[in-house]
């Protein structure tokens, strides 16, 4: 099955091909085509992500990143024929609030034929509605044209798959023998959670943030010491500047909420922390760095005490991560070691690097687990649903 995936719901605009086989457990994933354009740039100037401007650039973007991705997979293919005017009139009325998209695709499907995919899978939540509905309307166009079915992904179920997936060779990921129960540590900007999945397509929140999430948390401390957006990046380099030149903070910060009896997670007042502190000491390069690396260890410890603890409650046979922050390195290196040592009998899966942040493979691979277990959505029920939640 050829997967076309769209990804939209942030501050990428990602598309790619993938060629997917198999049955449930047992599947096989060749990416033809993956392209992604991000708008971090452009975010950065303002200090995070602005959904009205996000939407524009998504708009502007689909149609280039669509050409690209096709390309890279031989599906491209030139001869020129016009729409029909009834098609045109359909294509507008779905289009009307993104007229710039409207002209590129009327122009893209006048030059090129409809490629040879089976299914188009686009993010439908969670996410910034108006970004969301962008990638939307625009699958549901291809879709129209090309006369192909439209699988809706949940963005969240689209990073517990990225960490499923284990590269065998360039370009080509299988996702074979998982056992359950699998727990989910998702993090990112926009969540902190633990997700429990005893069979397929089956997911319980058994634990989430009650505030900031942490991807959150990572961008606010950069912003307190003046550091550029996205912070996490930002914060996990100069943690490990200090690290490296055995720079400590003689003071803790704290770790909310780590032995609180629930699974539960509070980042706030870890950055008021951060906040007050700041505001008491001189915020030189030295004392940036000391920051970095305290609050860094206090946000990691806090996401493997609660992870460990509902390993425990819950007997996991698998631990994924995903999400943003799963890019960062002491989070990935000090799970990896706990969970060598003290539960060697659960596998630990961890998405590729180029995996962690938003991106379309992610879409497609879920897509495809998601028209193997679920029932064909109507084209017209798909809707952007912001708040969109795993259970
Ligand atoms: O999943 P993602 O790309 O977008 C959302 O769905 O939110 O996650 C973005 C978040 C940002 O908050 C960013 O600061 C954080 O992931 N992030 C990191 C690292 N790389 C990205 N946080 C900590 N360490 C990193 N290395
Ligand atoms: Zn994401």
């Amino acid at each position: 099955m050829k997967i076309l995936a769209i990804e939209t719901s942030c501050d990428e605009t990602a598309i790619s091909v993938i060629e997917a086989s198999g049955k449930i457990n047992d599947t096989h994933f060749e990416i033809c085509g993956n392209k992604i354009l991000s708008q971090i740039a452009l975010h950065q100037k303002y200090g995070g992500v602005y959904p009205s401007l996000a939407k524009r650039e998504h708009a502007k973007n689909l149609v280039p990143v669509l050409t690209e991705t096709l390309k890279e997979s031989n599906l491209l293919n030139q001869e020129s024929s016009v729409l029909d005017i009834p098609v045109l009139k359909e294509l507008e009325a779905l289009l009307t609030r993104e007229p710039e998209l409207f002209k590129q695709l009327t122009l893209f499907f006048n030059t090129y034929k409809a490629p040879k995919i089976d299914a188009i899978a686009v993010t439908y939540g969670p996410g910034l509605e108006p970004a969301l509905w962008v990638g939307i309307n625009f699958a549901k166009a291809l879709a129209d044209i090309w006369k192909v079915k439209i699988i809706p992904v949940n963005h969240m179920e689209g990073h517990i798959f990225a960490g499923l997936l284990k590269k065998t060779k360039k370009n080509v990921s299988d996702i074979t023998n998982i056992d359950f129960p699998i727990l989910a540590l998702l993090v990112s900007g926009g969540h902190t959670e633990l997700a429990l999945m005893k069979k397929w397509s089956e997911y319980k929140i058994i634990g989430s943030t009650q505030d900031d999430a942490v991807g959150e948390a990572f961008d606010k401390v950069a912003r307190i010491l003046g550091l550029p957006y996205p912070g996490g990046p930002e914060i996990s380099r100069l943690a490990q500047e200090a690290r490296d030149k055995n720079l400590k903070l003689e003071q803790k910060l704290p770790r909310p909420m780590i032995n609180s009896d629930n699974l539960n997670f509070s980042f706030s007042g870890l950055k008021t922390a951060v906040l007050y502190l700041t505001q008491k000491i001189n915020l030189n390069t030295t004392n940036k760095k000391k920051i970095a690396r305290e609050f860094e260890d206090a946000a990691v410890e806090v996401l493997i005490e609660k992870t460990i603890q509902a390993i425990k409650i819950h007997s996991i046979k698998t631990l994924v991560i995903g999400g943003g922050v799963s890019a960062n390195i002491r989070l990935r290196k000090n799970l990896t070691e706990r969970i060598r040592d003290d539960f060697p009998k659960v596998a630990l899966s961890i998405p590729e690097n180029s995996l962690t942040t938003d991106n379309a493979i992610m879409i497609g691979v879920a897509g495809y687990y998601n028209s193997l277990y679920k029932e064909k959505k109507l084209c017209e029920d798909i809707i952007a649903e912001g708040h969109l939640t795993l259970s």
